[in-house]
Parts: structure tokens; sequence; C-alpha cells
């Protein structure tokens, strides 16, 4: 007997609270550079749903980011790095993600404080069936290191940032899901210098002032803003690293059917969020990647008609960075064509 399709042509691709989840990348009808930033948890309400409550957020893809992730550092341990003087923002970067799930998932997830002279805590993650004491600072109570242990927790990527004689520094991290850059690269690059082969930022000064603005963040205080490329297939890990394998779909996209070309391409948001960290004074930065298709953005009839129109309109040299000048043409006519008949 043959097994039926695991997915018929005509079935969506995405689950349902992925759609309605998606944070829709778009508030203008063109697209430039900017220092987007706005105080983080406002919820943002969307033709097809909501984002925005959390800072970590939780989603039915929690599974099997998580188990990319163990893949992906396994293959690669280069995406995970901390340089000497991180201890202590990495143990300040746990607790606060461990706060911020059980602020956004109170039914699955639970930091409780132990009694006793020690700073001593009782971490659960039903999810994963963790439940785990731990003495903050003190490594041999944790199975793995404790930013490696809780981004085995999360979805996001995280970055921490060092402030050194008014300067930041990306000096620690564990970044599997990089959409075109190298986390193993930047490590131990100031800001400016993580930013350098972005056009545009540096003349029309978006950069300095996002440094500005980050360095003024006072303990506890967040914030976010949003990112956007396109990917071919739903691929989290676009990295430098494994571009051989990323790489050649970019042409090859030009050359599928119709049908397939909706299934393939996707709109990639990304929700980074950026904390001062108490303990520590570093600076946390969260990178959340999440991916919609095509055929499934453009059900949704206001996100097809104004992705079509940014995409089409974007400036060469961003095209051109983001790695799309190749298929961008075809993306856009391949949202307009979706337009309802009247
Ligand atoms: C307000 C804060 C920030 C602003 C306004 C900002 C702005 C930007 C912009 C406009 C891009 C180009 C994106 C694209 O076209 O796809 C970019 C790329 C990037 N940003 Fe940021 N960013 C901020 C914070 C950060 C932080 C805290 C990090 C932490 C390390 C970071 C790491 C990166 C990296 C690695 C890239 C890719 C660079 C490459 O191509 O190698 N950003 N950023």
């Amino acid at each position: 007997m043959t097994p039926p399709p695991i997915l018929s042509p005509a079935a969506p691709t995405t689950a349902p609270d992925l759609v309605a989840g998606f944070p829709f990348p778009f508030p203008n009808p063109t697209y430039r550079y900017t220092t987007n930033v706005e105080p983080a948890r406002g919820v943002v309400t969307t033709p097809a749903g909501q984002w925005g409550a959390a800072v970590v957020d939780v989603d039915s893809a929690y599974a099997e980011e998580l188990a990319e992730r163990a893949a992906i550092l396994e293959r690669d341990p280069s995406r995970h790095a901390v340089l000497p003087h991180m201890d202590v923002a990495c143990w300040d970067a746990m607790l606060c993600l461990m706060r911020e799930l059980a602020l956004a998932r109170p039914d699955a997830f639970a930091l409780e404080p132990l009694e006793g002279p020690r700073a001593a805590y009782r971490w659960r993650n039903d999810l994963l069936g963790i439940d785990h004491a731990f003495v903050l600072g003190d490594a041999s109570t944790l199975p793995e290191p404790p930013l490696r242990w809780i981004t085995a927790q999360v979805q996001e990527d995280v970055v921490l940032l060092d402030e050194r004689d008014g300067v930041l520094y990306g000096d620690a991290g564990v970044v599997t899901f990089a959409a075109d850059w190298s986390f193993g690269f930047d490590v131990g690059m100031s800001f400016l210098e993580i930013h350098g082969p972005v056009p545009r930022i540096h003349s029309e000064g978006v950069i300095t002032r996002a440094h500005e603005f980050i360095k003024r963040l006072q303990p506890n205080e967040t914030y976010r803003r949003t990112n956007w490329t396109l990917t071919v297939h739903r691929r989290l890990d676009v990295s430098t690293e494994t571009y051989p394998d990323w790489g050649p779909d970019r042409p090859m996209v030009l050359g599928v059917d119709d049908e397939t070309f909706g299934r393939l391409v996707h709109l990639r948001t990304e929700v980074q969020h950026l904390v001062r960290l108490p303990e520590s004074g570093a600076v946390m930065f969260l990178i959340r990647s999440y991916l919609l298709p095509f055929d499934e953005l453009a059900r949704v009839e206001e996100w097809r008609e104004r992705a079509a129109a940014v995409i089409a309109e974007l400036p060469e040299d961003m095209a051109d960075y983001k790695g799309i000048a190749t298929y961008r043409d075809r993306a856009a006519a391949w949202l307009r064509a979706q337009a309802p008949t009247p």
C-alpha cells in the first residue's frame, strides 16, 4: 500500500498558531533602515491574530526548534562562545530568561527561590520534564554551563554584550539560527564592527544612535525591534557556516513552478529584544526568528498586498545585502498575482 502524502498540495504547511502569532514586520508601505526600537511587551494585533506580549515566546515549534539547535551545536560547537569575563553575565542571562519563561507561560515554567543562606533556586520546565535545584554562580549545580543550559530551553538566539569604556562588545552567546552572518566570526567584536557589512546604516547614523540608545538602557529595562528578510525553505540555520547548503537555493528558486515557489519562499521576521541585565550590567540581545511561507502569507490579504509593495520597492543595495536580489522581483510578482479576483 502506498503511504498517504504527508501534506497534500492544498494543505496548510504551517500550524495555525504560527500564522496567528506571526510578527508581520511591515508597518509602512516602504521599508528603510531606522533605529526602530520600542518598549517590549506591547501587544500588536494583526489581521491574523497578535504577537508581542512575551519577551520569550514559546509556540508549537518549541520541541522541533530546540532539537534543531541541539543538533547544530553538536555538529558545530563554535555557535556557543563565552569570553572568560562573561561568566556573571551568563548566570544573569539564565535567571532573566527563566523569569521571562515563567511570566510568559506560568502553566509550564516556574522559578522558585529556596530557603537557606545560599542563592538557591528550583527550576521547573514541564515542557521538557526538567525539575532542577541549583545555586546561582555554582557551575557544579547545573548539568551544563548556564547559557548553554538555558538556550536549550528557549527558541531565541542569545548574544550578550559587555560595555567597556563606552563601547559595547558581543562577548558571549549561543546563536544557531543566524541569517547570513557568523556568530563565531563576530564574537569579541564591537557593536560598530559587527554592523560593518550593513549598507546605509553608518552614513545615516542609524547604528551610532542605536549604540547610544543601548548604552542608556537601565537595569531590567527591555526594548524590542524587528528585522526581516526572505529565506528559501523553512530553514532556521542560514548562517555563513552552512552557506554551501542553502546558498544555491536562491538561484534554484527562480526555476520552480508557481505552486512550489509559494511553498518554498518564506518571509522571515526577527523579533529582537534588548535587556540590560541587573547584576552584570551586560546587555542581553535576543533574536527570535519566525518563518512564514508565502502561500500562507498570501491568505491574509493585508499582508499579501503590503509585502508585495515593500519587496518590489526595496532599494537594490538593501536587496543585495539581504541576499534576495536574484528573486525579489519574482517574489513581488508572485504575491501580486495572488490578488483575489473581484
Ligand atoms: C537598536 C539596535 C540595533 C539596530 C538598529 C540594528 C540594526 C541592524 C540592521 C539595520 C541590520 C541589517 C539587517 C538586514 O538588512 O537584514 C543589522 C544587522 C545585524 N545586526 Fe543589528 N541592530 C541592532 C542591534 C544589534 C545587536 C545588539 C546585535 C548584537 C550583536 C546586532 C547584530 C547584528 C548582526 C550580527 C547583523 C548582521 C551583520 C552582518 O551581515 O554580518 N544588532 N542590524
